[in-house]
């Protein structure tokens, strides 16, 4: 099936201007970066290399210098694309004084949801990113990561075909962690087109088609997760069963098929998972992206 592009930036430059001196800081050199239909894509980069400026430009959230940036083919300033988008920014602020329901539905209502599709709506996102049992306190209540829920709440209340997500990890614990990841898997299935900027590396390889590497303004190195040079020729396992006094049978039956065993250790993502485990089952429940 032909893909038809999502996201298309082409060649932008920007710079800030800022103080009376005009200070200039330049953010983005150059960058380019495409992503088809229903893809995960990821921009990942050192703080201040230009992630976020990107996700602004692309969203018409901000003026490029030079270049173009398109989602599904027009500017993100057209109304009839901004329908389609839902964005978390960096550390989104709300107000304090409103509950987490009034906010989401407000939002609703902006998207355009109007009578009982509003309450139904809203109601439904916050069962799916956890905040069903805290929906009616105040925001000023909420913790980080509650307040990084809500934002996702906002950002996909009117199901939108491009999701962009500036950071949606931060400061969010790993049940939470993981729950937006099975969040984005879901989304996928279903057709969305997700971009997202993150420093959790490990989440990105594993969930993202396509990845770029942002410093200082430009993109190092963009595409697939199978086109990293290292992930060609290194792969890891992940095994069950394994101990330390099976390494000279496990490196023979390797070798018997050509595979040479080059390293023996535990996975990064063995304390993260056994930590969700136990949590979901002491819980009696699995995440809260379901
Ligand atoms: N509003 C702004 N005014 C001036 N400089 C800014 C502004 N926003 C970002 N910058 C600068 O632009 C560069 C890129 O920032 P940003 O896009 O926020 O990076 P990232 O999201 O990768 O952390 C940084 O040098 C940052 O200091
Ligand atoms: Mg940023």
């Amino acid at each position: 099936m032909e893909r038809t592009s999502a996201v298309s930036i082409q060649n932008v430059r920007k710079t800030y201007r800022r103080g009376w001196r005009g200070r200039r800081t330049r953010a983005l050199d150059g960058v380019c970066f495409e992503l088809q239909e229903g893809e995960i894509g990821a921009f990942i980069g050192p703080n201040g290399s230009g992630k976020s400026t990107t996700m602004r430009i692309l969203l018409g959230l901000l003026e490029a210098d030079s270049g173009t940036a398109a989602i599904f083919g027009c500017s993100g300033t057209d109304p009839q694309v901004r329908r389609r988008v839902g964005f978390l920014p960096e550390a989104p602020v709300f107000y304090g004084f409103v509950s987490g329901r009034e906010f989401v539905e407000y939002a609703a209502r902006l998207c355009g949801a109007s009578g009982g599709s509003v309450a139904r709506r809203a109601g439904a996102i916050l069962e799916r990113v956890g905040l069903a049992d805290a929906s009616d306190r105040p925001i000023r209540d909420y913790s980080k990561g509650m307040v990084q829920r809500l934002g996702l709440a906002q950002a996909m209340v009117h199901n939108p075909d491009l999701l962009v997500l500036d950071e949606p990890m931060a400061g969010v614990d790993p049940i939470g962690v993981t729950g937006i990841v099975r969040l984005c898997e879901t989304l996928r299935e279903r057709g969305t087109t997700i971009l997202l900027a993150s420093h959790a590396l490990s989440w990105v390889a594993s969930l993202c088609d396509r990845v770029a590497i942002f410093d200082r303004g430009q993109i190092l190195w963009n595409g697939c997760m199978d086109d990293l040079p290292e992930s060609g020729d290194r792969w890891s396992l992940d095994v069950d069963g394994y101990a330390p006094g099976k390494r000279v049978p496990v490196a023979a039956a390797l070798e018997s098929c050509g595979v040479r065993l080059a390293s023996v250790g535990r996975s990064g993502a063995v304390l993260e998972r056994r930590f969700v485990e136990r949590i979901e089952t002491a819980r009696g429940e699995r995440g809260w992206a379901e």
